[in-house]
């Protein structure tokens, strides 16, 4: 596992971001396995940047998300569609039809989550996945659980998942229960993971997770067998990782 620490936020972002330019350049064709939260924020402005100055071509890049609430529609302005619209698509030359979230709107989890499988083997793996981390350890929205999960599920949401979400919605009842997410070994098998993590709030989960044992009670535990694994965070998020490892 490689660490690079930032000293803040934006610079977190430019390290994560940096990674995920070079994963373009080296491979223009390559499967981007994206991420949503507020922690991707400078990571998507960095390679907004990069694609404004003319450094970055994503006309042959695919993308896949990890997750989306069951429920909401791409327009839906808390969707995890409309975020990667507004955050990055939008602002790219990445070909829309090659952007993949799960479909919120499938009523029927079952066809949902085969669906979304499909659409991960048919891409043909991920490069790079990008990963965030919740308080509980959490990726995605595959939250502790007695066992790893394997493909795509739906998943009730924790209450503590709910309430670190809540800030994004006028109010709790608003936030979705259900999600439909990537599952861990799905997650397992792209080829290299960059997972970032920002704020002191962070700082227990990442110690637990990256130093800890390897429990599905911490799912982000997992990633210690993950053969290429770089973890990129701000000091803060960072300060107590750092003094076990
Ligand atoms: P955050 O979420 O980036 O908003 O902190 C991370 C996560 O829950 O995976």
């Amino acid at each position: 596992m490689k660490i690079y620490c930032g000293d803040n936020y934006e610079a977190m972002g430019r390290i994560a971001g940096n990674i995920i330019a070079a994963q373009v350049i080296l491979k223009p064709d390559c499967v981007l396995g994206l991420a949503t939260g507020s922690t991707p924020l400078s990571t998507y402005k960095t390679l907004v940047e990069k694609y404004e100055n003319g450094d970055l071509d994503f006309s042959k890049v695919t993308s896949v998300n990890l997750d989306e609430y069951k429920g909401l529609s791409g327009d839906n302005d808390q969707s995890y569609r409309y975020f990667m619209n507004t955050n990055l698509f939008n602002h790219i030359n990445i070909d829309k039809s090659r952007t993949f979230v799960p479909n919120g709107l499938e009523p029927d989890s079952e066809k949902a989550c085969k669906e979304y499988d499909a659409v991960v083997a048919s891409v043909g793996g991920v490069d790079i996945q990008l990963l965030g981390i919740g308080h509980n350890g959490h990726i995605a929205f595959n939250e502790p659980a007695p066992f790893f999960s394997k493909g795509t599920q739906c998943v009730d949401l924790t209450q503590s998942t709910i309430d670190a979400n809540k800030r994004f919605f006028e109010k709790e009842e608003d936030v979705p229960r259900q999600a439909y997410t990537m599952g861990i070994g799905t997650i397992m098998s792209a080829k290299k993971i960059l997972l970032i993590a920002a704020g002191e709030e962070k700082a227990d989960i990442m110690a637990k997770a990256f130093a800890g044992p390897i429990t599905p009670e911490v799912p982000a535990s997992v990633l210690q067998l993950h053969p290429d694994v770089t973890v990129v965070g701000d000091k803060a998020a960072l300060s107590k990782l750092l003094e076990l490892v």
